[in-house]
């Protein structure tokens, strides 16, 4: 089997001791795709070093994984990672174009830091690698490998949405952004929705043409495009779970509940998750059930993120301001109605709050899949299950259909669901949570990434019949 080498910009590199470094949803994801796999994990580690430019690599192994990282200098995380990928791609992609803020600067040292990535990872490549790029701070890197003679199979997949052409082509450089993309020998995208989108950049901005079956020809290369919904590692989550419902956390939230009926929210501190909307949804819930007062508490855990873009650090104040304000509208002597925590939570400690919680509120404005979604459901109690409420603009949406789905910018109908959620007979539940339940054992994370390999291993020549799902 050729060997696998997954590029991302976060490698979550194990400590000395053998504990894993804090890791986002797409980390996990990718950390049991190459545990079971083995091979090479090459990114940034995360650190910010002087003025030192990106000329070397830190090398370990672990297990049946190498891992190898570089440093990134002051001006680069600023202008590639805060700059270009935070404040033009990702507003971009999650159809923010008030948030979107293009700098000629940000966009040369983000095409800087691929250049150096690649000329670092060229040397470690063998003839026969399989080579896996992940989220949108790496799509040059194909075309820079390219340049540099790499001739391996090059996969991409894009974690995040991908917006329509009107919204794509208000980005100065959205011709060198496709054309970065047609470098690879296959797209990998969440949802049909996303596919569609980028056929349509591509085809309406005159980039390239389709040649049916999921392949395009672009700047005169043919590649394959696909959906893959990425999945979580379901059993493993599962039985964290069931492990999670001793954590002294878990212990310590529901001894404090005191019978309070618990609705639980977990997202990283960013304008796309709504958590605004989702708190002037529990608040009207509150307002609208009188019964909910010292009955229902809202739990919503979010880790400060990029706080060094201003746009998240205003968020950072407008949240606490809010929750502030609410519980002290609504709060009483002895209820708080909103727990907010800005901590980061072990995998362990959230498995079992979401076990406890009655309702789980995954409400993004946006989103390429939200594997919290998945892990609500994946950490229920199947004889006593809670309800998810979804937003319908997560791609986790189009598959999960037993869960409550709901418009986050409807804040009336949001506080409604919350109310459903709460009160619905177990029966229902129940139901709900054995149409999704089977879904997520099978398309699992291990799932998703040999679905995706095997496309890219087998897709080295244009075969018109060779359809995508
Ligand atoms: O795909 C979204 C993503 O970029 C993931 O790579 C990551 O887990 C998450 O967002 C957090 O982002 P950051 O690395 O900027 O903290």
């Amino acid at each position: 089997m050729a060997r696998l080498v997954v590029v991302s910009n976060r490698v979550p590199v194990p400590s000395a001791k053998g504990g894993t470094a804090a890791a986002g949803g797409l980390a996990v994801a990718l950390e049991a795709a190459l545990k079971s796999r083995g091979g090479l994990w090459f990114g940034w580690s995360g650190k910010t070093s002087g003025d030192r430019e990106i000329e070397w690599l830190e090398i370990r192994d672990h297990g049946n994984v190498t891992y190898a990282v570089a440093d990134l200098n002051r001006r680069d995380v600023d202008e590639y990672y805060t700059g270009f990928a935070n404040r033009a791609l990702w507003p971009l992609c999650h159809y923010r174009l008030d948030l979107t803020d293009f700098s000629r600067k940000d966009m040369a040292g983000y095409f800087r830091v691929n250049r150096s990535f690649a000329r670092l990872l060229a040397p470690l490549l063998r003839p026969d690698d399989l080579i896996w790029v992940h989220d949108y701070h790496l799509i040059p890197l194909a075309a820079e490998l390219r340049h540099m003679g790499v001739k391996n199979r090059i996969g991409f997949f894009h974690h995040i949405p991908w917006p329509p052409a009107d919204v794509l082509s208000t980005l100065p450089v959205h011709d060198t952004i496709m054309r970065g993309l047609a470098a690879y020998d296959l797209v990998g995208f969440q949802t049909d929705y996303d596919v569609e989108n980028f056929a349509g950049c591509m085809i309406r901005e005159g980039f390239g043409k389709s040649l049916g079956h999921g392949w395009f020809e672009s700047y005169g290369h043919k590649f394959q495009v696909g959906n893959f919904a990425i999945g979580i590692d379901t059993q493993t989550f599962v039985a964290m779970a069931e492990e999670g419902m001793k954590n002294s956390i878990v212990k310590r939230t529901c001894d404090s509940l005191r019978n309070c009926d618990l609705v639980i929210g977990v997202d990283r501190l960013d304008y796309s998750k709504g958590i605004g909307q989702r708190i002037e949804a529990f608040s009207r819930f509150c307002e609208m059930s009188p019964s909910a007062k010292g009955q229902v508490t809202f739990l919503q855990i979010t880790p400060k993120s990029r706080s060094e873009v201003p746009e998240y650090a205003q968020m950072q104040r407008d949240i606490a301001e809010l929750t502030g304000r609410v519980n002290g509208s609504l709060g009483d002597v002895d209820w708080t109605p909103i727990r907010y925590v800005n901590k980061t939570l072990g995998r362990g400690a959230l498995a079992g709050l979401y076990r406890i919680a009655k309702a789980g509120l995954v409400t993004p404005l946006r989103d390429g899949m939200n594997l919290v979604a998945k892990e609500y459901v994946a950490a229920q109690d199947p004889t006593d299950p809670g309800v998810l409420v979804l937003s319908r603009f997560a791609g986790a949406a189009r598959e999960m259909d037993g869960a409550l789905i709901v418009n986050p910018y409807d804040v009336e109908a949001t506080a409604n669901a919350i109310g459903r959620a709460i009160s619905m007979p177990v029966e229902a539940r129940r139901e709900r949570y054995n149409s999704m339940m089977p879904k997520l054992l099978e398309h699992d994370v291990a799932a998703w990434c040999r679905d995706f390999l095997d496309v890219l291993s087998a897709n080295e020549e244009f075969e018109p019949e060779a359809g995508l799902r």
